[in-house]
């Protein structure tokens, strides 16, 4: 699916004569490859979400609760494997079920599960927790107090802001992996990739020049419809858009930041912007982040909604 292609971006592209030279090492990883990949101390392995050596049938099967609600729920029917451990947050691969994929039972879904808060180090969390509005006011002391209370509170506050803004985009068209359901700190959506394997990102694709252009054209397009919305991403960058049978999908959205609740959200669509440009470099294409925002605010435009911001000068 070409987005208006051979219209802004060839005139904005500057050329990169190192790119030929320069091939991207990185391929499709295998799934053993991901399997052992990055795995930071604090992720939890598929050995130690289950619980061991059960004899108590009324017990639980897994370690986390959230995990188990689902499980119970019959939401996922096998946990399968650990498909990558992230700073916040491990995905696992898991079989869907009748009720939560009736098109195929046998599906592959993710979950995301998040880690306790008092171990997480998402990037600034108070900039991006500005604006957020906890309206319960004993909460809001514990979250500020940082209680075991607040801490759980928040945990919650932040899988369901993350899952919110999942569905959200989903409904708006966003290319995102469908959401599911979400239970404690885990959140099960629809698993991007095939039985073979997980969709790459973008960052680890070994696209080629066409196909990074083209997936630069989709990446701008989805920020434009995600600020149509009066949404900011928060971390956009070819780390965080999978490449899927010639498509790109968004993923990772706990620091997503609403238009008009966040004072800074001018900065962070910007840095958004340059994250996503900085990026884009290591592909072998320099977008010019001025083109991009621009570009950004027309798409936004031309598929308004009532959340769709008025464009801010930029002279
Ligand atoms: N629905 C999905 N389908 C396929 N792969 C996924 C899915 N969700 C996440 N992944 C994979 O898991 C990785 C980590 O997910 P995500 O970015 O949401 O978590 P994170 O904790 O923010 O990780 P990081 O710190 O690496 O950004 C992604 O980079 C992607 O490779
Ligand atoms: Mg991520």
């Amino acid at each position: 699916m070409l987005h208006n292609s051979q219209s802004w971006l060839d005139d904005e592209l500057e050329a990169d004569s190192s790119f030929e030279e320069d091939p991207q090492p990185q391929q499709y990883f295998s799934l053993r490859a991901h399997r052992l990949a990055r795995k930071p101390p604090r992720r939890r392995s598929v050995k130690k979400l289950l619980e061991e050596g059960l004899k108590d049938p009324k017990a639980p099967k897994f370690s986390d609760p959230g995990l188990q609600e689902l499980y119970e729920k019959q939401l996922f029917s096998e946990l399968l494997w650990e498909l990558r451990s992230g700073k916040e947050a491990t995905v696992y691969v898991v079989r869907a079920t009748e009720k939560s994929w009736p098109d195929n039972p046998e599906a592959l879904l993710a979950v995301k599960l998040y880690v306790d808060s008092r171990v997480r180090s998402l990037k600034n969390d108070a900039l991006y927790r500005q604006g957020r509005l906890v309206s319960d006011q004993r909460m809001k002391k514990a979250i500020d107090q940082r209680s075991d209370y607040g801490i759980s509170a928040q945990n919650i506050l932040w899988v369901e802001e993350e899952y919110r803004q999942l569905h959200a985009l989903h409904q708006l068209g966003v290319p995102v992996p469908r959401p599911v359901a979400h239970a404690g700190n885990a959140i099960l959506m629809e698993f991007v990739g095939d039985e073979d394997g997980p969709a790459p990102r973008l960052s680890e694709a070994g696209l080629s020049r066409e196909e990074a252009q083209e997936a630069l054209e989709q990446a701008v397009h989805n920020l434009g419809l995600i600020l149509s919305a009066g949404k900011i991403h928060g971390d956009y960058s070819t780390f965080n858009l999978l490449w899927h049978e010639g498509r790109v999908v968004v993923i990772d959205f706990p620091q997503m930041v609403e238009w008009d609740k966040n004072p800074l959200a001018m900065e962070i669509l910007e840095r958004d912007v340059r994250g996503l440009c900085r990026t884009f470099g290591h592909l072998g294409i320099h977008p010019k982040p001025e083109a991009v925002i621009r570009r950004v605010w027309q798409i936004a435009h031309a598929n308004p909604t009532r959340y769709t911001p008025m464009e801010v000068s930029y002279l």
